[in-house]
């Protein structure tokens, strides 16, 4: 059986009051469309149409994917309206379309597995992806017949006081059979509270129609909709535990999972121990026994195994295994740290690869470098690779010895097995074996402290 999906995110979600379209807030550092769009993917749908509207331009600029063609609701009249508007995607397929909302992002890959195959093992010509909720206000009701049987959707604010009481809500996910689902929707019109072309409409046409309809119950946790800032943040609480559990099921310690943030697709390998007040986003990926003290924010970046970071900050970068970071370290984009090697408190390395073995304890500012291995920095070294108008870059070989502060104006060649005297100013190439002494020579006058009057 041909599947194939739809995702409205047409709407510009009044109720989150925000300048950005609802579905690209982010939840666990994701937005909440992506969310949707990667659990339709890893269901095994790859053919996606996505209904975008309001802020289509940056919708699509944020969430392009391949496989994933976006139609355009210029006007948003209603989730029924919208589904219209992918009639060009849908024109000539047979077999079974999904739809889901694009502020659903919780919602699980085995769940809708489960939908699609209840759909077709039944030959309906609707499902209702719907679940139970002590509290339902602002949902649509699943109201059923005295058979259990599904009769229609109600949404909250046409609800008589019989149907509000009713606690089946709908998740706003549905497959349908593509024919039935185009066919019915002509027939929908906006006489309702909201003046709206509803999609749930479809369910008692279809039913008129003499179709089958059925519902599979879900766990009210995976298809909550993001409507405000207070149901995002509850969204971001149930997927955080998620994402924690599975962690600490592979092996991680999170020794406080409250205050451990660790975004959807980051990878963590075994007997790595995480500490409290910790974020690691993006494409991250950490490997075995790790130690990742508090206070660090980890993005985009590899981290090999059996490395320390202490409340530091990591960006877009990586670092090789058994390697010290921190405290306060700011590792910033496209720097490649080695094994065995040390960035201690207050280093910041920008756009520098730095070789296995160097150490870099303390007080050093890196950028635009390449550094070897072996090297060993004095306290308070600073790369100066910006001259007001560009940037330089500054080479370092193996086994280089930089005293303390020492300024390294770019470009500049330092070769292997190469010192530098603490205090030095560099700005010329050092030759292999050499010593390099850039000061000046200190003088002592004697007696000018007495001479001066200065004496106590
Ligand atoms: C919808 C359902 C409701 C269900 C709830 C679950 C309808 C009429 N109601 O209500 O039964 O309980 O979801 O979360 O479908 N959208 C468009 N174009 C439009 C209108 C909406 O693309 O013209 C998109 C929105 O961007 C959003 C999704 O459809 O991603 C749902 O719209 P929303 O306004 O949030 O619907 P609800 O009132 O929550
Ligand atoms: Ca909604």
């Amino acid at each position: 059986m041909y599947k194939c999906a739809l995702v409205l995110a047409a709407g510009q979600g009044k109720r989150i009051k925000s300048d950005l379209p609802k579905v690209l807030h982010k939840v666990c550092g994701k937005e909440m469309l992506k969310h949707v769009i990667d659990s339709i993917r890893n269901s095994g749908i790859d053919d996606i149409d996505v209904i975008v509207g309001k802020g289509a331009e940056i919708v699509k600029e944020r969430t392009l994917d391949k496989n994933v063609v976006y139609s355009l609701q210029a006007e948003q009249l209603g989730t029924g309206h919208a589904v219209k508007c992918a009639n060009e995607f849908l024109r000539d397929k047979k077999g079974v379309v999904a739809i889901f909302a694009g502020d659903t992002p919780l919602i699980k890959q085995s769940t809708i597995e489960k939908l699609f195959n209840d759909h077709i093992e039944n030959k309906n010509a609707a499902t209702i992806l719907t679940s139970l909720v002590e509290d339902p206000t602002g949902y649509g009701r699943i109201v059923r017949d005295d058979n259990n049987q599904v009769l229609k959707i109600v949404e909250h604010k046409d609800c008589n006081e019989e149907e509000l009481k009713i606690n089946e809500m709908n998740t706003a996910i549905y497959c349908f059979n593509i024919e039935l689902l185009v066919n019915a929707l002509e027939k929908i019109n906006n006489n309702n509270q909201q003046g709206e072309y509803y999609l749930t409409d479809v369910i008692e046409i279809l039913k008129s129609q003499g179709n089958q309809v059925g519902a599979v119950v879900t766990e009210y946790e995976e298809t909550i909709g993001v409507n405000s800032r207070v149901q995002l943040a509850e969204a971001e609480e149930i997927l955080k535990d998620r994402i924690n559990l599975k962690h600490m099921e592979n092996g991680v310690t999170l020794i406080d999972p409250k205050t451990t943030y660790i975004g959807v697709d980051v990878v963590i390998g075994k007997d790595t121990i995480i500490y409290p007040n910790n974020i690691i986003e993006g494409n991250t990926e950490i490997g075995d026994n790790c130690l990742i003290y508090q206070n660090c924010r980890i993005s985009d970046s590899t981290i090999g195994n059996g490395v320390e970071i202490q409340s530091s900050v990591v960006l877009d970068s990586n670092v090789g295994d058994n390697t010290t970071v921190g405290p306060f370290a700011y590792i910033r984009p496209e720097s490649t740290i080695g094994r065995n090697a040390r960035i201690g408190d207050f280093v910041e390395i920008k756009k520098s690869t730095i070789g296995d073995g160097t150490k870099v304890s303390h007080l050093t500012y890196i950028g635009d470098a390449e550094v070897g291995s072996e090297c060993n920095f004095g306290c308070g070294t600073v790369v100066v690779n910006y001259d007001g108008k560009n940037k330089h870059k500054t080479i370092i070989g193996d086994h280089s010895f930089i005293g303390c502060n020492t300024n390294l104006v770019s470009p500049v060649k330092i070769h292997d097995n190469t010192y530098i005297a603490a205090g030095s100013t560099i700005t010329s190439e050092v030759n292999e074996g050499d010593l390099a002494v850039a000061r000046a020579k200190q003088r002592n006058i004697k007696g000018w402290v007495e001479k001066k009057g200065l004496k106590k």
